[in-house]
């Protein structure tokens, strides 16, 4: 299969044969619009060309012109909705996974279209539009992306969607009481000015409040322990750990 960067010369293959055959006049321009909308839309194209032995590409026989615009026109709309560059990841596991799934997210039942390698943090900012989770590396690294998954905390950056349809998952929206009154760590946190620019706030606190709901007095050390998977790039370290210590009740 060409790499990402052969695209257009594929696509530019890819038109000719079809137009060869007398079909879309402007499949070029077409084509020049999936390059530019990044990979996302890859794989529909892909899905249209089949590969010989000797490398070379040929027009798979059951593509159509009909098919192959209502591809384009998928993923023309799927770009407009800003999944860029998730999507390529999202559509590269093809279709055969059911993908209109039902989560429970914050205690409530959220029906919504998941693609089959789509990640938790993906689906929450711009599916769901809880946008109090962050994505900061996308890579498992920092924290930021946290949420809870069945009580345990994760980076949702690194968990495919699909994979917690039958979980529990709660993320810093569901973390205040149903009045909005803030939970304690956020009361902590706050008192105790840990958050400074304030984007790894949000995944400091699921960590905080994983730990205090299963070791409700903590030792410094164990909150320090409990706390190491969330990176703070305005290094508020010791804050974030009094907070931490006052929402636990011993720190006056
Ligand atoms: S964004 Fe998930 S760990 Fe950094
Ligand atoms: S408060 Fe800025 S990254 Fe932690």
């Amino acid at each position: 299969m060409p790499g990402f960067t052969g695209l257009r010369s594929s696509v530019t293959a890819l038109s000719g044969c079809i137009s060869g055959a007398k079909t879309i006049a402007s499949v070029s321009a077409i084509s020049a619009r999936l390059v530019s909308e990044t990979g996302h839309v890859r794989s529909n194209w892909l899905a249209c060309i089949q590969y010989i032995e000797n490398g070379a590409m040929s027009v798979n026989p059951q593509l159509t012109r009909r098919r192959f615009i209502k591809g384009v026109i998928f993923s023309g709309a799927a770009a407009t909705a800003g999944t860029g560059f998730y999507l390529a990841n999202a559509q590269s596991g093809g279709f055969a996974v059911e993908r209109l799934i039902t989560l429970n997210i914050n205690g409530r039942s959220r029906p919504v279209d998941v693609y089959p390698t789509e990640t938790l943090a993906y689906t929450l900012r711009y599916k769901l539009d809880l946008t109090g989770t962050k994505i900061g590396c996308n890579r498992g690294e920092c924290g930021s992306c946290t949420v809870l998954i069945d009580g345990v905390p994760n980076y949702s950056c690194s968990v495919l969607t699909h994979n917690v349809k039958d979980k529990a998952v709660i993320s810093i929206e569901g973390v205040k009481a149903a009045d909005g009154t803030l939970h304690a760590v956020q009361q902590a946190f706050i008192a105790e000015n840990a958050p400074q620019c304030g984007f790894c706030t949000p995944g400091q606190v699921m960590s905080a409040v994983a730990l205090l709901n299963n070791n409700p007095r903590p030792s410094r050390d164990e909150v320090r322990q409990a706390m190491s998977g969330n990176l703070c790039r305005c290094g508020a370290y010791e804050h974030y750990l009094n907070g931490v210590m006052r929402a636990s009740g011993q720190l006056a």
